[in-house]
């Protein structure tokens, strides 16, 4: 949703853009080059192997891109050292990276098998997702399995995964992806996703607190937006998404920033058709109320 973002942004020269989620730089190369000639884009990523990527990518871009291994709720402390009281836009565009799916080696894919880690951070002592499935109690394992992966058999498969870890503990993908084949029983619908889809998205989650990352960042972001600075946001779960919605209505109620985006936006037919991952992505915008706030009413997207 390239398009959605830069206008999303308001992205023009002179000003700075964080992308709080910049990946491999996609979305950050598109803002660098619609802010040209001295634009600026600040980069932020947990995963210190994305990072390194972004950095080849936005190399021809030499000293218009700074970028920093943190998460996105840590942009106060960024935004202090650096002296800057406040950018023109953030970016958020939540979930996995096609790295991180296709190559960490870090067992995001059902469709591998790799060790069972699901840390954005490798570099930081943590839970692994083999961690959680080896100790957790029935009571969480069930409670992440629901509400993180909307997962409907989770009482079943929590049962399946107490069982099975008295005989092996969890260490690989696979382990886990023939559990959840097990517990789905045989025969898919046509269409229907992949059975293990919803619980390799519940463990990322838990492993990586993303919910509670993205209640930090909801609780402090106006601040760091100038009057009439954007927010963007990408969401590809409900959970993300109905905590984004909640927070925009409640700014928008306290008179601190205006939604532009009243229902989210979906990407096009041809978007899902050239990448299928981006089908859940639903993108919300808000503006942070003040003088230089220009925008009226809700935002007129053009034809995308
Ligand atoms: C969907 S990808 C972003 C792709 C990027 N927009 C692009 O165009 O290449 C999501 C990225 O967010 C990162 N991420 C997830 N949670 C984060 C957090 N709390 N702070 C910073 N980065 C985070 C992941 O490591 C991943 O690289």
């Amino acid at each position: 949703m390239v398009t959605e973002v830069l206008v999303g942004l308001d992205c023009r020269p002179g000003r700075v853009y964080v992308d709080g989620t910049v990946g491999e730089g996609g979305h950050a190369a598109a803002i660098l080059n619609r802010t040209a000639p001295d634009g600026k884009l600040w980069g932020l990523d947990r995963d210190p192997a994305v990072l390194k990527a972004a950095a080849v990518r936005l190399a021809p871009y030499t000293s218009r891109f700074r970028l920093f291994h943190c998460s996105y709720a840590q942009l106060g402390e960024i935004l202090e050292e650096a002296g800057e009281p406040a950018v023109a836009g953030i970016l958020l565009d939540l979930g996995l990276s096609l790295h991180q799916l296709q190559r960490s080696g870090r067992g995001f894919s059902f469709q591998k098998d790799e060790p069972l880690d699901m840390r954005f951070n490798p570099e930081k002592p943590g839970k692994t997702a083999a961690d959680i499935l080896n100790s957790a109690t029935p009571a969480a394992l069930e409670k992440i399995f629901a509400e993180y992966g909307e997962e409907p058999r989770a009482r079943r498969i929590t049962r399946l995964v107490m069982e099975a870890r008295r005989q092996h503990p969890f260490r690989s993908t696979q382990q886990l992806v023939t559990l959840v084949q097990q517990a789905q029983g045989p025969g898919r619908r046509r269409g229907e996703r992949h059975p293990a889809t919803r619980v390799f998205q519940a463990l990322r989650i838990a492993v990586n607190r993303e919910l509670e990352e993205l209640a930090l960042f909801l609780g402090e972001v106006p601040g760091w937006l100038a009057p009439g600075g954007r927010l963007v946001v990408i969401s590809y779960h409900s959970l993300e998404d109905r905590m984004v919605k909640q927070k925009l209505r409640a700014w928008e109620q306290s008179g601190l920033m205006r939604r532009l985006t009243r229902k989210p936006l979906a990407p096009s037919g041809e978007e899902v058709q050239r990448n299928p991952r981006a089908r859940s992505a639903k993108l919300r915008v808000a503006e942070k109320v003040g003088e230089q706030s220009v925008s009226k009413g809700e935002m007129v997207w053009p034809d995308m």
